[in-house]
């Protein structure tokens, strides 16, 4: 009898953090594609009204914007890493760091970018945190900021604003960086 209630209880127990993540997975799938489409239609609509020059304000100002609205509404921190930034602000940490170089490791044994993605549990000292990254890939638009090519006034704007960018010389298909969330979970 005990021996089954055991079991009952492992099993429930296992089920709450099975939920957790899943819960946690999907939560983050939407948090990042409701960034991705926001993102993308603020750029194209800048892109179209002022040109690339004024559509880096758009990436300058809206980004962190919508990163910060999206945190509030999903409840989770969501932002953008890479391992060649343009903002340190963007900069990853250790954890992302490790990510996205399995995910260099990942796409270079024939996995799509477009699927790339990595989700842990973490456990630290009295706390726990749910993590998620999704790698971003470099579609045609983003060479004309992140590509080998940048025309005079958009580099020019580019140096003002980021003089320590490390984020040119992309190519079509490489992977950009990628959205991160990270959420603290029930210990
Ligand atoms: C009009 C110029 C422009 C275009 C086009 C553009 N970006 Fe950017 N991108 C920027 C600027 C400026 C930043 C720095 C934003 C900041 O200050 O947080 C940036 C930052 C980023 C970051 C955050 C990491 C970092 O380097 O700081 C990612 C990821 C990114 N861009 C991906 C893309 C992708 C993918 C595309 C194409 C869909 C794209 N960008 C198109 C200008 C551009």
């Amino acid at each position: 009898m005990k021996k089954i209630l055991l079991i009952a209880v492992i099993l429930s127990s296992s089920s709450v953090i099975a939920d957790e993540h899943q819960e946690f997975t999907l939560q983050s799938q939407a948090a990042i594609k409701e960034f991705a489409s926001t993102l993308k239609g603020s750029l194209v609509a800048a892109m179209k009204s002022s040109g690339p020059v004024g559509a880096i304000n758009v990436c300058n100002n809206v980004a962190p914007t919508i990163a910060s609205e999206l945190s509030k509404k999903y409840d989770m921190k969501i932002a953008r890493t890479s391992l060649k930034v343009r903002n340190p602000d963007n900069a990853p940490d250790n954890w992302e760091k490790h990510v996205l170089n399995t995910f260099e490791e990942r796409k270079s044994e024939g996995e799509s970018v477009k699927t790339l993605t990595f989700s842990e549990k973490i456990t630290g000292d009295g706390s726990q945190e749910m993590r998620m990254m999704k790698a971003i890939p470099t579609g045609e638009v983003c060479l004309i900021c992140h590509g080998s090519n940048i025309a005079e006034p958009v580099q020019a704007s580019l140096d003002k604003l980021y003089p320590d960018d490390q984020a040119t010389g992309f190519s079509l298909g490489d992977i950009r960086g990628a959205f991160t969330v990270r959420k603290k979970s029930n210990p």
